[in-house]
C-alpha cells in the first residue's frame, strides 16, 4: 500500500492518465521508445525524456498521447532557451556582421519554431487533433534548421550545439507522435 502511494506522489502524471484520445494505443515507457526510435542516440534521449515524467515499469501502460505531450513540451522549453541565448549574444556590440546576421535570423526562425511547437503542445495534442500533425512537426524542425543553415557559416558559435539538440528534441517529439497511429 505504501509503495503504491509513493508511486502516485512521485509520478503525478500517472494518476491523471485516463483515456485522453480515443483509439490511441497505450505502452510502457521502454516499449514506446523502442518502437519510436531507430538509433541509440534517439532511444537514449527518449528514455531520458519519458522517465522524467512517467514510471518506466514494463507493467505500466500509458497512452502515447501523454508521451507525445511531454516530448513536445521538452522541445518547446529547449527552443525557448536557445532563443534567449541568441538574444543574449546579440547584446554583444563587438559581434562581426555575419554573426549578427546569423543570430538575427535565428531569433526569427525560433520565434516561428516556438509558435509551431506551441501549437502542437498546447492545441493539437491536448485536443486530439491529429490531422496535419505530421506536417506540423516537419515545419517545426524546418525552422530550427533555418537557424542552423546560417550558423554553419560561422567559424564557431555557442548556439550551434543548442541548435543541434533542439533539432533532435523536435525529431524525437515527431517520432513519438508517430505512435499515435493516425498521423
Ligand atoms: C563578443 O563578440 C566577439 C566577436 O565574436 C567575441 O570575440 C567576444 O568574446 C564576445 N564577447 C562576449 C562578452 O561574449
Amino acid at each position: 500500500m505504501k509503495a503504491i502511494l509513493l508511486l502516485v506522489f512521485a509520478f503525478p502524471f500517472l494518476g491523471a492518465a485516463g483515456e485522453r484520445c480515443p483509439g490511441v494505443p497505450s505502452l510502457p515507457v521502454e516499449a514506446a521508445c523502442r518502437k519510436a526510435c531507430g538509433t541509440k542516440l534517439m532511444h537514449d534521449m527518449c528514455m531520458d525524456t519519458l522517465r522524467g515524467g512517467f514510471h518506466p515499469s514494463p507493467s505500466i501502460h500509458i497512452e502515447v498521447t501523454e508521451y507525445a505531450l511531454l516530448a513536445a513540451h521538452h522541445a518547446l522549453e529547449s527552443y525557448g532557451a536557445t532563443a534567449a541565448a541568441a538574444s543574449e549574444l546579440l547584446r554583444n556590440r563587438s559581434l562581426a556582421g555575419d554573426e549578427r546576421a546569423a543570430y538575427n535570423t535565428c531569433l526569427t526562425e525560433y520565434s516561428y519554431a516556438v509558435q509551431c511547437m506551441d501549437h502542437v503542445a498546447g492545441d493539437m495534442l491536448p485536443r486530439c487533433r491529429f490531422a496535419g500533425l505530421g506536417e506540423q512537426y516537419v515545419h517545426c524542425v524546418a525552422y530550427v534548421e533555418g537557424c542552423r543553415d546560417r550558423l554553419v557559416w560561422l567559424k564557431s558559435s555557442p548556439l550551434y550545439t543548442m541548435n543541434l539538440v533542439d533539432r533532435n528534441k523536435a525529431l524525437l517529439a515527431y517520432s513519438i507522435a508517430q505512435l499515435l497511429g493516425s498521423i
